[in-house]
């Protein structure tokens, strides 16, 4: 399929979560965004390294099919892929593991922080690594099972607060000053995190794209919204974002 996207931007996550970063950018840059949920993937952070890595393959030959002029990857668990994507694809890629890690060091003052990710992205230790080069120590919690209730719009249950609760019960004690929010879905469960976040400082996921001239708009900037799942569950689970309307594509 061949998407009519030239000079966009084009977006990705697995789903819902990545509208966080979608957020900060429409905000900041003033482009064309093609944003795109990969539902019929859905959940990433739990599928293996070959998987992923094929899949994004395949998301990005689409974009850059339909001619998008750069790739945001809005998705801290496909980030760990973007050094070899850079490889393979000419035009330029963006990841959010770096960028946040940047912050991160702006935030801590005890250079002893939390990450919360998904369990691809904690195995992955992308962020033990790039945080140990600026000195930071971190520990993880993988919160995998997290995932499931934002993009299906079920953070206002006790289930959901239960699965937080078992997960992070030992965050308080784990002498850090500085939560990552390491997974673009976690911002939309701030209300149950906050509980065991307590007074640390959180840092959410941020990408370092900057557009250059030719992708600018001056004007009416356009956002498109498509998801290779359901369009019923993408448009259900991103009403906190305001008007959002997901298109099917067939993937
Ligand atoms: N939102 C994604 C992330 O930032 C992944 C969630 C998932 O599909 O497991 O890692």
């Amino acid at each position: 399929m061949n998407l009519p996207y030239k000079n966009y931007v084009g977006v990705l996550d697995s789903g819902v979560g990545g509208l966080t970063v979608l957020r900060q950018l429409v905000r900041q840059y003033p482009c064309n965004y093609v944003y795109l949920a990969d539902g019929a993937f859905f959940p990433y952070g739990t599928k293996s390294s070959d998987q992923l890595l094929a899949r994004l393959r395949k998301i990005i030959s689409l974009f850059v099919n339909g001619g998008v002029s750069a790739v945001v990857v809005a998705c801290n668990t496909a980030s760990v892929f973007a050094d070899t994507l850079r490889e393979q694809f000419e035009i330029p890629i963006f990841d959010v593991v770096t960028p946040t890690c940047n912050a991160v060091a702006a935030a801590t003052q005890t250079k002893r922080v939390a990450l919360l990710a998904t369990d691809a992205t904690v195995q992955s230790n992308i962020y033990g690594t790039v945080l140990a080069q600026r000195g930071i120590d971190v520990t993880s919690f993988a919160c995998s099972a997290f995932v499931p209730f934002v993009e299906n719009g079920q953070v206002d249950t006790v289930e959901c607060e239960q699965v937080v609760a078992d997960t992070l019960r030992c965050l308080p004690q784990a002498d850090t000053d500085t939560v990552i929010l390491g997974c673009t879905h976690f911002p939309l469960l701030s209300k149950h995190l906050a509980k065991y976040v307590g007074n640390m400082r959180t840092v959410q996921c941020v990408t370092d794209f900057v557009p250059d001239d030719s992708i600018k708009v001056f004007g009416a900037p356009n956002t498109v919204f498509l998801t290779t799942g359901s369009d019923f569950a993408a448009n259900r689970a991103s009403l906190w974002y305001g008007k959002t309307r997901f298109v099917h594509i067939d993937i």
